[in-house]
C-alpha cells in the first residue's frame, strides 16, 4: 500500500501542541501533515485526506482576524476533529455559541465521557503515578477495572473560551465540573470536537482517543512504517539523484547519519561523506563515528581534521553568537574546499528534519532566534548544489526508528543531540585547546557513570559545563585555586522546554568524585537545576 494513501491533514492555528498531535498521529501508523489554517479549500481538497484535524490556538474565535477556515471543509465527507480552539471554531462555524470567559481554564481536569460514542469506545481511564525521587519521567497507569462510566477522564484543559451552546444536529458526549460540552459530536456528519487537549502527555488516555478518531471514525488503515518508508524514500532518491554524485556532511549526531546511509543505501559509492572534525567534538568522538560507519556500512567517508583551523578563528571569542558564526562559517570553507576535491558533485544530502520545513512555513512566521544554529545555505548556490533531504517528512524519534530499520548500531541511534559548535559553547569564555582538553575529559566522565547508571537513555541531555569561575579548594595538605564544572542533565520530548533530572544522590556523588580526582585542574562540580523556560538547555 502507498504508504501516503491513508492520511490525516492537521489545520494549525497556532497551538504550541500542534506538532504533538502529527506525532501521535504518526505514532499510530498513519501518515499525516500539517498545514496553515490558511492554506485553502482547494489544497485541502486535493490533499485527499481521510479525516481532518482543527488543532488548537491562541486566539479566542470572537477576535478580530481571528484565524478560520473555509466552512465548507465539514461538507466534504471527510470526518472532522476540532480540539480546543478547533472546537469552538466548528462550533461558532456551525451556528453554535462560543463563549468568552473571563478566566482562563489551565491544567489538569476531569471530564466524565459517554462511551457510546466512538470518540471513547474502549478506554480504560489511566492515573498519573508520583514522580519519585530517582524516577526520570512520570508514569501513567491504568485505573483498575472501571469504565469511564464510573470514573472521570484526566485530561489537559489550556483554553480561555468554551462552548456555551451546540451547534444543531450536536449532541454532548463528556462533561467535566466546569463546562457541559467538555466533547460534543455529530456523529451523522462525523464531526467531532474536544475541549481539551488529547495530544499532550497530561492526558493519559489521549492518545486511545486520537486513534479512536483516526481508526474508529475516518477508517485509516495503519501503513506508516519505516519499512514502507525506506522503500519509497530510496526509490524517490534514486529518480531524484540518478547517476549524479552526492556529498552529504555527517557530525556524528542522529540524523546527518540516518541521512547519509539511507542515501547510501539507495546510490552506494556515489555518496561521499564529509566529516569535519572542528577540534571542539567530545572525547573519541570522530573516531568512533567513522569506525562505526565505516565498519557497519563501508560507506566513503573524508575525514577532515580542521582543529587548528577551527580553534583559531575562535581564539579570543567569548560572545556565544559570535562562537557560533566562527563555527559556521569556517564549516562551509572546510567543506566546500572539500567537497571541491570530489569530482562531478551535483547534490548536497541533509538530515533536514519535518519540525524544521514546519517552522519555514508557519504562518506566524520564523519564530525569534534565541540562538542562531549553523546551516550550509551559502554552499548551495555557490557550489550550485541541489538539496536531497530524505528526512523532511520525519520526527526525531521516526529518524530513530528509521535508523533502528537501516540496521545502524544503537551506540549512534541513541545518542543525545550535541550542537553543531559542541563543546565551544560549553565552554563559557574564550575557548583555548587546554580547556577543551578539560571539559572533554569531564565530559566524558559524567557520560560514563550515566551511562552506567542506566540513565542515557532516559534523559534529552546530560553533559559537563566548563565555567569560568576558579575557587578555592584543599588536595591533600596543599590550597588548590582551580575550575568549576557544572554538571546539565535534562528531560525533554523535543528541546523546546526541558525540565532537570532528579538525578539519584549516588551517581551525582560518583560524577563528583571522579571529576575532581581524575580531571587535572578542576576541584567543584556544582548541579544545574534551571528548567527551560526560563533557562535554555545549553549554557551559550
Ligand atoms: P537551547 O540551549 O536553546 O538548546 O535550549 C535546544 C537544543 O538545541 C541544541 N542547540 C544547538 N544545536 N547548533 C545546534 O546544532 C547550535 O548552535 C545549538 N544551540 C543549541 C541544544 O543542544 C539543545 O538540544
Amino acid at each position: 500500500m502507498d504508504i501516503h494513501s491513508q492520511k490525516i491533514l492537521i489545520l494549525d492555528f497556532g497551538s504550541q501542541y500542534t506538532q504533538l498531535i502529527a506525532r501521535r498521529i504518526r505514532e499510530a501508523k498513519v501518515y499525516c501533515e500539517i498545514h496553515p489554517y490558511n492554506c485553502g479549500l482547494d489544497f485541502i481538497r486535493s490533499f485527499s485526506a481521510k479525516g481532518i484535524v482543527l488543532s488548537g490556538g491562541p486566539s479566542s474565535v470572537y477576535d478580530k482576524g481571528a484565524p478560520t477556515v473555509d466552512k465548507r471543509i465539514f461538507a466534504l465527507g471527510v470526518p472532522v476533529l476540532g480540539i480546543c480552539y478547533g472546537m469552538q471554531l466548528a462550533s461558532k462555524l456551525l451556528g453554535g455559541k462560543v463563549e468568552r470567559s473571563k478566566k482562563r481554564e489551565y491544567g489538569g481536569a476531569s471530564v466524565h465521557v459517554d462511551d457510546k460514542s466512538d470518540l471513547f469506545k474502549e478506554i480504560v481511564p489511566k492515573i498519573k503515578v508520583m514522580k519519585e525521587p530517582g524516577v526520570v519521567c512520570p508514569d501513567y497507569l491504568p485505573f483498575s477495572n472501571l469504565s469511564t462510566d464510573e470514573a472521570p477522564l484526566s485530561v489537559w484543559m489550556s483554553h480561555g473560551d468554551k462552548v456555551q451552546e451546540l451547534p444543531k444536529g450536536f449532541r454532548s458526549v463528556a462533561y467535566s465540573n466546569n463546562t457541559s460540552y467538555a466533547a460534543m459530536e455529530d456523529e451523522n456528519r462525523r464531526i467531532y470536537g474536544v475541549q481539551f487537549h488529547p495530544e499532550v502527555v497530561h492526558t493519559p488516555n489521549g492518545d486511545e482517543i486520537l486513534r479512536n478518531f483516526i481508526f474508529r471514525i475516518c477508517e485509516c488503515m495503519p501503513s506508516w512504517t519505516m519499512k514502507s518508508f525506506i522503500e519509497t524514500a530510496v526509490a524517490d532518491i534514486k529518480e531524484k539523484v540518478g547517476g549524479d554524485r552526492v556529498v552529504c556532511g555527517i557530525s556524528g549526531g542522529v540524523d546527518s547519519a540516518v541521512a547519509a546511509v539511507l542515501v547510501y543505501r539507495a546510490i552506494g559509492s556515489n555518496l561521499t561523506c564529509i566529516f569535519v572534525d572542528n577540534g571542539v567534538l567530545r572525547k573519541n568522538e570522530a573516531d568512533k563515528v567513522e569506525s562505526t560507519l565505516k565498519k557497519s556500512f563501508r560507506m566513503n567517508i573524508r575525514r577532515v581534521d580542521a582543529s587548528n583551523r577551527f580553534l583559531k578563528k575562535l581564539k579570543g571569542i567569548e560572545d556565544p553568537e559570535k562562537k557560533r558564526k566562527a563555527i559556521g562559517g569556517e564549516f562551509v570553507r572546510v567543506f566546500e574546499e572539500e567537497a571541491k576535491k570530489i569530482k562531478n558533485v551535483k547534490f548536497l544530502a541533509q538530515g533536514t528534519l519535518y519540525p524544521d520545513v514546519i517552522e519555514s512555513v508557519s504562518f506566524k512566521g520564523p519564530s525569534a532566534t534565541i540562538k542562531s544554529h549553523h546551516n550550509v545555505g551559502g554552499l548551495l548556490k555557490k557550489m550550485k548544489l541541489k538539496l536531497v533531504e530524505p528526512l523532511r517528512e520525519l520526527f526525531k524519534d521516526e529518524v530513530r526508528a528509521l535508523g533502528r530499520e537501516l540496521g545502524m548500531p544503537d551506540e549512534i541511534i541513541d545518542r543525545q543531540p550535541f550542537p553543531g559548535p559542541g563543546l565551544a559553547i560549553r565552554i563559557i569564555g574564550a575557548v583555548t585547546e587546554e580547556r577543551c582538553d578539560i571539559l572533554r575529559e569531564a565530559d566524558s566522565i559524567v557520560l560514563e557513570e550515566i551511562k552506567g547508571a542506566g540513565l542515557y537513555r532516559k534523559m534529552w541531555q546530560s553533559f559537563a559545563v566548563l565555567l569560568p569561575v576558579k575557587t578555592v579548594g584543599v588536595m591533600g595538605d596543599e590550597r588548590t585555586y582551580e575550575n568549576t564544572v557544572a554538571l546539565r542533565a535534562v528531560t525533554s520530548v523535543d528541546g523546546m522546554t526541558a525540565d532537570w533530572v532528579r538525578m539519584p544522590y549516588e551517581v551525582l556523588e560518583r560524577i563528583s568524585t571522579r571529576v575532581i580526582n581524575e580531571v587535572r585542574g578542576v576541584n567543584r562540580v556544582v548541579y544545574d537545576i534551571s528548567s527551560k523556560p526560563p533557562s535554555t538547555i545549553e549554557w551559550e
